[in-house]
């Protein structure tokens, strides 16, 4: 596996997130070459270079066309507001550049369509930002479910709530524009989706509702913004395995910090995930004397690959970022020809495909088969 040279657009949250994980993954893993920070791309020259620095990238650029079509990069990873995605990615891949491209793939289908057939036509590897599919704890889930350790899976209930919309007063940004997508569903229904497609396969149809807690925001300027997006849906699921689901999204959920809740209901059992409590997974096994029946509740350790790589001991848990160096350890070894956990354009056209349905069943109030 040869050395590979990074670029990188945004330095935001996730830009930061993508940067560690780049920082990380050779001295995590120990079996993948350390990558070259070599050059870092952010919206002004001044930014650049002060999160270059920062970040420990070798050189900095205001214009992130000039990162895309440097000779010497190899993998250009996209961290900025979704409606950047495209344009990026596709100009990366058309660069000839393996694509590391966080969620949502692109707020319209028909760019998100546009991106896959730029990854088709380049032969290079696009992969998207589906960290959450990456935790041991749901590896562990995937592989009770697949041992049939709950029976059959009849119900399955996602619920993915922040508070980081919900105060009223919160000013406009990018995520209240309708250029960012939908809103929630763009925002948190991917991650969910991202579950579901690992965990069980395709959706058949959906049926949507939308809601908007909050009809304007004070913009920073001074007066009031219409918010355009929806912070809220309730989304009702068939999964073609026959269960039936509910995915339930607010990103202006007062208390709820970064709580992903999983509930997977099975003629033997039930397993329950908190992302909240991102290092326990919960089994309800319906076997023994009833009078004794309860939640099990199992630490993720290092019987939990990868979690060894990261610590020899149980107990002390991994956090949101180590999942980041998880997923760079999959695009890597899927750059290498190796297989690999990874949700890549292909794939996640699934997720966008089924967004967009739910989108239209809100807007039509109709179930939208897939
Ligand atoms: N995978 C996850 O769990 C997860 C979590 C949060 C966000 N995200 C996704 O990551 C993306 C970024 O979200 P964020 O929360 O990090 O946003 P952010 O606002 O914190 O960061 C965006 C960055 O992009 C930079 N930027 C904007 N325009 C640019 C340009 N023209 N050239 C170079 N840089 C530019 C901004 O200056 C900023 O540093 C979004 O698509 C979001 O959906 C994914």
């Amino acid at each position: 596996m040869k050395s590979l040279a990074i670029g990188l657009i945004g330095t935001g949250y996730m830009g930061k997130c993508h940067a560690l994980a780049w920082n990380a993954v050779a001295s995590v893993f120990g079996d993948v070459p350390r990558p070259r920070l070599a050059m870092l791309a952010e919206a002004s020259q001044d930014l650049a270079e002060r999160k270059a620095r920062e970040l420990g990238f070798e050189r900095a650029t205001g214009d992130w066309r000039k990162l895309v079509n440097d000779p010497e990069i190899d993998v250009v990873s996209i961290t900025t507001p979704n409606a950047f995605h495209p344009e990026m990615a596709i100009a990366a891949l058309e660069a000839g550049k393996h694509v590391w491209c966080e969620k949502p793939m692109a707020t319209k289908l028909a760019d998100a369509e546009r991106m896959l057939a730029a990854a088709q036509a380049s032969g290079k590897v696009a992969a998207l930002g589906y960290n959450y599919i990456q935790n041991p704890a749901m590896r562990l889930i995937r592989r009770l479910l697949d041992k049939g350790q709950i029976g059959d899976v009849s119900h399955v209930r996602i619920e993915m709530d922040e508070d980081f919309m919900a105060d009223p007063e919160e000013l406009f940004y990018w995520k209240s524009e309708a250029s960012s997508g939908h809103g929630a569903l763009d925002d948190f229904g991917v991650h969910a989706l991202s579950l579901t497609s690992v965990l069980f396969g395709d959706v058949s149809r959906v049926c949507c509702h939308m809601a908007k807690p909050y009809k304007d925001r004070p913009v920073k300027s001074g007066g009031r913004r219409p918010v355009e997006t929806y912070d809220i849906a309730s989304v009702l699921i068939e999964l073609k395995n026959g269960a039936s689901g509910l995915v339930a999204l607010n990103r202006s959920a007062w208390g709820r910090k970064g709580r992903i809740f999983v509930q997977i209901f099975g003629s033997k059992g039930t397993i329950v995930f908190d992302q909240e409590r991102m290092n326990e997974v919960q089994v309800y096994a319906a076997d023994g004397a009833r009078e004794t029946q309860g939640f099990r509740t199992i630490l993720i350790g290092p019987q939990h690959p990868p979690y060894d790589k990261f610590i020899p001991a149980p107990g002390h848990g991994l956090g949101f970022n180590d999942l980041k160096v998880i997923e760079c350890r999959e695009l890597m070894r899927r750059i290498a020809g190796e297989a690999a956990h990874l949700i890549t354009f292909e794939d996640g056209i699934r997720i966008e495909r089924i967004v967009d349905a739910m989108a239209k069943s809100a807007h039509e109030g109709r179930w939208m088969e897939m």
